[in-house]
C-alpha cells in the first residue's frame, strides 16, 4: 500500500469536516475521490500534504500512512521533498508573470538531480505539446486549460511519485478535459501513482481503477471504477440517473 488513509476526523476551529474517512492508494494505481461542493475533497489533500491551521485542517483522530509509516506528525516542505508526494491544486496556483518553462523550473528548486530534472522537462513537454509551443510565454496569457496544464506539469516537476490533483477538468470544455485525463493516462502508464478528486463523477470513473465516494466527510460508496459506475445510489446522485 502507497497511501493509507485511516478511520481519519479533521475539524477547522470547531466544525468537523471529515467524519471518520478510510481509503487506500496502491502504487501505480489511479484512485479517484469524488463528491460534491463541501463534501470535503479538497480538505482531504490539505490533511494529506500536512497544510497547517488555520488554513489547513486539524487533525482530531485517526492516521495517514504512507509507504507505512505515519505522516501525520510530517512537516509540510518534508511532505513535498522527502516523501515526494505532489498537489496539482484547484485554482491552479502558477506564477502569471513567470514564463511557463518559469513555472517549471521553479517547481524543481528543492531538486539536485539534474539529469532527471532535464527528462522531465521532456517528459512535461511530450504529455502537453500546447506548453512546449507556449514555454517562452508569460502564464497570466494561458487559457484556462494550459493553465490546468501547467499546474499537473509542475507537480511532476517536483520529481513527485505521487500526484493528486484537484478537480484538473474544472472549467476545460470537453475536448480539452478529454486531453487531459488522456495525458493523466499517458503519466500513469508510465508509473505515476494518481490520486484525483473530482466533482465530475463521469469523467473520472472512466479513468480511474477505483474510487471512493465522499458525501458531507464521509465515505459512502466505493468499489471498482466499473462497480460503482452501475451503482444505482451513485447513478442517480452523481451521474444524473
Ligand atoms: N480553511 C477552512 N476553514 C474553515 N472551513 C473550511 C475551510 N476549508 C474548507 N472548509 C469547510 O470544510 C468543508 C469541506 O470543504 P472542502 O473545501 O474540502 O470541500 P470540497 O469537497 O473540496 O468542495 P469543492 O468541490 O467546492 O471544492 C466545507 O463545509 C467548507 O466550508
Ligand atoms: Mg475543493
Amino acid at each position: 500500500m502507497l497511501l493509507e488513509v485511516k478511520n481519519l476526523y479533521v475539524k477547522y476551529g470547531n466544525i468537523e469536516a471529515l467524519h471518520g474517512i478510510s481509503f487506500t492508494v496502491d502504487k501505480g494505481e489511479i484512485v479517484t475521490l469524488i463528491g460534491a461542493n463541501g463534501a470535503g475533497k479538497t480538505t482531504t489533500l490539505h490533511t494529506i500534504t500536512r497544510v497547517p491551521p488555520p488554513e489547513g485542517p486539524k487533525i482530531t483522530q485517526g492516521d495517514i500512512l504512507y509507504e507505512g509509516k505515519s505522516i501525520i506528525d510530517t512537516e509540510a516542505h518534508k511532505v513535498v521533498q522527502d516523501l515526494k508526494i505532489a498537489l496539482s491544486p484547484e485554482g491552479r496556483h502558477i506564477f502569471g508573470n513567470l514564463t511557463v518553462e518559469e513555472n517549471l523550473q521553479l517547481a524543481t528548486y528543492a531538486r539536485k538531480d539534474n539529469d532527471q530534472i532535464q527528462v522531465d522537462f521532456k517528459r512535461v513537454y511530450d504529455l502537453f505539446p500546447r506548453l512546449f509551443e507556449r514555454r517562452k510565454q508569460r502564464s497570466e496569457s494561458l487559457s484556462g486549460g494550459e493553465q490546468q496544464m501547467l499546474s499537473v506539469g509542475r507537480s511532476l516537476m517536483t520529481g513527485a511519485n505521487f500526484i493528486m490533483l484537484d478537480e484538473p477538468s474544472m472549467g476545460l470544455a470537453p475536448l480539452l478535459m478529454y486531453d487531459m485525463f488522456r495525458a493523466l493516462k499517458e503519466l500513469n502508464s508510465q508509473g505515476m501513482t494518481l490520486l484525483l478528486i473530482e466533482q465530475n463523477a463521469r469523467i473520472a470513473l472512466q479513468f480511474a481503477h477505483r474510487g471512493y465516494v465522499l458525501d458531507t466527510g464521509a465515505i459512502v460508496a466505493s468499489g471498482n471504477a466499473k462497480e460503482l459506475m452501475n451503482n444505482p445510489d451513485v447513478k442517480k446522485a452523481y451521474l444524473g440517473g
